[in-house]
Formats: C-alpha cells, sequence, structure tokens
C-alpha cells in the first residue's frame, strides 16, 4: 500500500465514553473481524474485570474509499489518568486522533487533558459525539461546549452511536479524507521506533514498531542504539487485531519484531531499530514519564523471592513507566521499591502480578517523593546545605537535622455540574487545595482548577470526588513543582517497636488526625492474638493516638465439645492456611493487606 494511503489514528476520551467499543465498531466494519466478543482490545484480565482499558492495543484496518484500499493503523488507548504516559506514547506515532465525547456527559476533566495533548501534539483532532442513542443525550449542547473550550467549529463534529453502529462508517470516512499520511521514507535506510514491548513464553520479548523509515524483512540483521546488540530477526507480523505473520514491514507500518530478544531488559521502549550495515540518526525517543506514587513490594516469604523477581521483570517490560529499585526492610526482608504514576497504576501492576505471574506481594503503604534540605554540619557549613529526596518513611532523617520540607504539587481540573460545588471546594479545602480559577462551561457546569498537594490526591481524592458528585465529577491532574511545607514522619509502633513499613510521612496540621485513623484502622484489622497489642502514632517521640488490642486465644476448636475429629482437623488446617497470609512484624502477625489498606479511610 502506497504512503499516500496509510494513516495513523488513535481515539482518545475520558474514561467510559466509548472507546473500546467504537473501536471494535471499526474492527468490524472493515471486516478485520466478525461481530464475535466485545471490547476486542482489551485483552488483559483485569482490562476484562474492571472494565478499563490499562494498554494500548493497535490494530491495523484495511478500507475501501472510492475504490482503492488504505491501511488505517488504529491504537487503542486508555483513558484513565494514570496511564496518560500510554496515551502519550501512541500519539507519538499518530497524524490524527479521534476525541471521542459522550453525548450525555459531556466534556470531562480527560477529555480536556486529552484534547491538549493532542494539540500540542500538532495532531489533527476529528470531534466525535458518541451515545447519540442515549435518552438523555444532547448533542446541541456538547457540541457548544467543544466550540467554547476548544474552538472546535460545530460543522466538523461528527454524531454516531458505537453501540448501535449508527455513523461509524462517518470516522472512517473523516480518517480518510482529514488526515494527512505519514511523512516516512522508504527509499531511506531503516530506522524504526519502537515503542512498545511484551513478553511472549516462547519468543522472548517482542517489539512493537513503527517503520519510520525503509524496510524490514524476516532474516535482516539489525542493531538498536540503546545497547547496540545485534540480532537476526525472526518473525515479524502485523496486529489484525491479532498477529498475522508477514515477511516485510515497510515505512509507514506498524508491526510486531521476534528477534531473540532474552532479556526484557533488552526491549527498550523509544529506542531506534536500524539495519546492522548502516549508520543512521537515531529518532527522538520518549520523555520517560517520572513516577509519582512509590511502594515497598516484598514477597510473602522469602523462597517466593525468584518468582517475584521474575514476575517483576517480566511486567515491566510490558509497563515501562514501572521504575524499579532493590530494597529491604527489618520486617520484610528483601524486596524492591516500585514507582508508578499513580495509585490505580499500582493496584494495576500488582493485580497483573498476581493474575498474570501468580506472585502473592505484600505491598506497603504508598508515598511521594518528599524533598528535604538538611541543616548543614559542621564540615560542609561553608557549602550549600545537603538536599535529598525522600520516598520512603524509613528514610526520612531524624527531625533536629532538617532545615526545610518540601512536597510535590499538582495542578488539578475539575469538571463537575454546579449543584455539587458546594461539597466539592471543601474537598479541596480539606485536601489544603488552593483555588486557581472557576469557569461555567454552560449553565449548569463548571470546570475548576486547584493546586493541590500530590500527596492528598493520590490515595483516595478521585473516589472521595465521585462519591459527594454522585459519580458526575471528573477529575485530572497534572504535575507541578515542589512548595515548602511543613512535613513530620507519623511513625506507627506495635507494643513499642517502631514498624517503618506502615510509618507515613504527613503534612504536620495532619499528623494527629491521620495516626487516628491508622490506629483505629490497625486495631480493625489486625487480629487478636495470644499478646497483647499496643498501636500507637507517634511524631517526634510524642504519642498521637494509641489503641490497644486484648490478648486472645485464638483457637478455632474451644467452642466444639469434643468428638468429630475430621471437623477438628479440618479448622485447625484452615487457620493454619489464615495464618499463611499474615505476617511477623514486631512479633505481632499482621494481615498481608494492611499495609495498603490502613491509608484508606
Ligand atoms: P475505558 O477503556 O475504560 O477508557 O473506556 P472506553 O472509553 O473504552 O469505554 P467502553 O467502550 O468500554 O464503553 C463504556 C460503556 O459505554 C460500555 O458500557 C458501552 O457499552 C457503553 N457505550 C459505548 N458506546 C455507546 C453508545 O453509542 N451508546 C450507548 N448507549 N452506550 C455506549
Amino acid at each position: 500500500i502506497p504512503i499516500e494511503r496509510i494513516r495513523n489514528f488513535s481515539i482518545i476520551a475520558h474514561v467510559d465514553h466509548g472507546k473500546s467499543t467504537l473501536a471494535d465498531r471499526l474492527l468490524e466494519l472493515t471486516g478485520t473481524i466478525k461481530g464475535g466478543p466485545s471490547q476486542i482490545l482489551d485483552k488483559l484480565q483485569v482490562e476484562r474485570e474492571r472494565g478499563i482499558t490499562v494498554k494500548a492495543q493497535s490494530a491495523s484496518l484495511l478500507y475501501k474509499h472510492n475504490g482503492e484500499i488504505y491501511l488505517l493503523n488504529l491504537i487503542d488507548t486508555p483513558g484513565h489518568v494514570d496511564f496518560s504516559n500510554e496515551v502519550q506514547r501512541s500519539l507519538s506515532v499518530c497524524q490524527g486522533v479521534i476525541l471521542l465525547v459522550d453525548s450525555n456527559d459531556g466534556v470531562q476533566a480527560q477529555t480536556v487533558a486529552n484534547f491538549y495533548l493532542a494539540f500540542v501534539n500538532d495532531l489533527v483532532i476529528i470531534p466525535v459525539l458518541n451515545k447519540i442513542d442515549l435518552k438523555n443525550a444532547d448533542p446541541q449542547r456538547v457540541t457548544n461546549e467543544l466550540k467554547s473550550l476548544f474552538d472546535i467549529n460545530p460543522a466538523d463534529v461528527l454524531k454516531i452511536s458505537a453501540k448501535l453502529g449508527i455513523g461509524v462508517e462517518s470516522v472512517l470516512e473523516s480518517v480518510v479524507t482529514k488526515l494527512p499520511s505519514p511523512k516516512v521514507d522508504r527509499s531511506a535506510n531503516l530506522r524504526a521506533l519502537l515503542f512498545d514491548s511484551m513478553y511472549d513464553k516462547y519468543r522472548g520479548a517482542l517489539s512493537l514498531i513503527y517503520v519510520q523509515d525503509g524496510c524490514v524483512s524476516l532474516g535482516d540483521s539489525i542493531a538498536t542504539f540503546h545497547n547496540k546488540k545485534v540480532y537476526e530477526v525472526k518473525s515479524l507480523s502485523v496486529l489484525r487485531p491479532d498477529e498475522v505473520p508477514v515477511k516485510k514491514l515497510v515505512a509507514g507500518q506498524i508491526g510486531l519484531v521476534g528477534c531473540n530478544m532474552r532479556s526484557p531488559k533488552e526491549a527498550y521502549v523509544g529506542d531506534t531499530i536500524h539495519h546492522t550495515d548502516c549508520t543512521v540518526e537515531p529518532l527522538e525517543g520518549f520523555k520517560s514519564s517520572r513516577p509519582m506514587v512509590f511502594a515497598g513490594v516484598y514477597p510473602t516469604d522469602q523462597s517466593q523471592h525468584i518468582n517475584l523477581r521474575n514476575a517483576i521483570e517480566k511486567l515491566t517490560l510490558n509497563d515501562s513507566a514501572v521504575t524499579v529499585d532493590l530494597d529491604t526492610s527489618p520486617a520484610l526482608g528483601q524486596g524492591w521499591r516500585l514507582g508508578f504514576l499513580g495509585l490505580l497504576h499500582l493496584e494495576v501492576f500488582t493485580q497483573r502480578l498476581t493474575q498474570e505471574y501468580s506472585a502473592e506481594p505484600i505491598i506497603t503503604a504508598p508515598s511521594v517523593t518528599y524533598k528535604i534540605r538538611l541543616k548543614p554540619t559542621k564540615q560542609n557549613v561553608k557549602d550549600k546545605s545537603e538536599v535529598m529526596f525522600v520516598n520512603n518513611p524509613a528514610h526520612f532523617p531524624e527531625q533536629n537535622r532538617i532545615e526545610q520540607t518540601f512536597e510535590p504539587m499538582v495542578i488539578g481540573t475539575i469538571v463537575t455540574p454546579d449543584k455539587y460545588l458546594g461539597p466539592i471546594m471543601s474537598l479541596c479545602m480539606e485536601r489544603r487545595g488552593v483555588q486557581r480559577t472557576a469557569n461555567n462551561i454552560d449553565n449548569s457546569r463548571v470546570i475548576l482548577q486547584y493546586d493541590l498537594p500530590l500527596c492528598e490526591i493520590v490515595l483516595d481524592f478521585h473516589d472521595t470526588l465521585k462519591t459527594i458528585s454522585s459519580g458526575y465529577a471528573s477529575f485530572d491532574y497534572e504535575n507541578n513543582d515542589y512548595i515548602e511545607s511543613n512535613l513530620v514522619k507519623l511513625g506507627i509502633l506495635l507494643n513499642g517497636t517502631l514498624v517503618d513499613e506502615l510509618s507515613h510521612i504527613v503534612h504536620v496540621t495532619k499528623a494527629r488526625t491521620i495516626g487516628r485513623q491508622m490506629v483505629l484502622k490497625l486495631k480493625e484489622m489486625i487480629p487478636r492474638q495470644m499478646i497483647h497489642i499496643a498501636i500507637q502514632a507517634v511524631v517526634n517521640g510524642k504519642v498521637m493516638a494509641r489503641e490497644d488490642l486484648k490478648a486472645y486465644r485464638k483457637d478455632v476448636t474451644a467452642k466444639l465439645y469434643g468428638g468429630d475429629v475430621t471437623r477438628r482437623m479440618k479448622l485447625l488446617a484452615q487457620q493454619a492456611a489464615g495464618k499463611k497470609k499474615m505476617r511477623m512484624v514486631a512479633n505481632v502477625s499482621i494481615p498481608k493487606e494492611t499495609f495498603i489498606e490502613v491509608l484508606k479511610k
């Protein structure tokens, strides 16, 4: 297919506005798939269970327009803010996007964020209103919103129902007529961008590539810039959306390359692939996304260490946004400190570890990265005082060494019907937010901007916002700078022993409330045991809150009167199994979910 008849595009939208459904319809309409299961591109079990897309997936469609066949490369992208790096990456190989908006919900926070992502990348934007079949659909109102917020010409707005297949053809027509073909050169030397990778049991690491220049064939000898290793191309395929083997990929095409990369680390996302016998300029890679939330990940017991290490290695190949550092904890042993883009990202990653690799890790309380300026010591008094970054409460310095503390901020965007304005403003205030702007989108909805501390939004801000607005408000954020902030370490003591795995860095004004919440939650979560347990929250040696858990002998068979031996054995076995999921910390068994649950309200 000649370059002029290639189009690369992506569908971007707020969560649940119908991207995956539209992708299904486009695949059907182009004969790529025949009806059958829905949400074809959501392949992962976690995606199906949660009903959300977490991985961008690609599919190559063939579409006939004016008697000529066009190759349309569609990249389905996830909508949730935690996965915006996937969106960014997909956009880098596209010339245009379909901006999909629910014609009942209207423009939402991530519609705004995604629009600007496409806009600053200079992509052609095809505005599409979905779900016009809904009783409450109001395409006119939403068209006006697009006009007033993004200056989109109402005449350009398509109106469709992805579910019923109404107007879907017009989307394909627009893709063909409005988007430019990619600027690629088939006569030049091979340059291909490695923009995603995944692990295959039999073939090792597979790379998803976009061929920018030249072509690549089976048997070719190729190399990458990053690790400078040489590989032979063993398999090539296009995704329709299942793999279809091909002998050659030419400039403008997207496909999977297998070349016996043994270690997942070799497939470096953002790398340029070239032929070994030619020198070329590397393509612009990706800005690596900065992880925002860190948590310790530990095997349930050390015999699982190697298993967990392999699982983490393979999964990070398919999720390059996760950062991995070794870490040890006195209570939990050898493990890792992993960095994520947000809490949902963390949850999805650990769920995938369990579901796809049968690993059952313990996850510690998540933390953001704080900046701390230490007091000058005698030796360095003349130099500038030392600055350190801390994302693990265990590394928080003693109070008397600290000169200043800083925390990371975000600029949050909230879109909401105005009747929830009151509770939302109180929520933002409670989370130490400062309002920047408030504007009307139309006569019943507002868009707000707030400066908020990152640590206040990572955990449960989004859920709370949804709850107080009956699901109507939406939220998105971008990272901003550090500001000075009075931070302290809230330590948790179990029978007088400090458990750093449960400790937390907090704003000084929150220490007492959070301390109270945590000890109450711990009292609820830790089962009564043979010994009396004192649970305390302390700041600089001062007790903020305390609860006591009375000793209790947990003999599950005590209540049975003699007799039935099998029943007794069964119960004892159950008790043993129950213990397995516990972790001994400071002589106290703690259920393994405690570390993360304790922070949720
Ligand atoms: P994420 O993958 O989480 O980002 O969501 P998505 O944007 O891919 O949304 P998805 O396609 O999963 O659709 C969300 C819900 O909207 C599903 O229940 C769909 O059945 C429904 N839906 C999608 N399109 C239409 C439509 O045209 N009309 C109606 N009534 N419902 C639709």
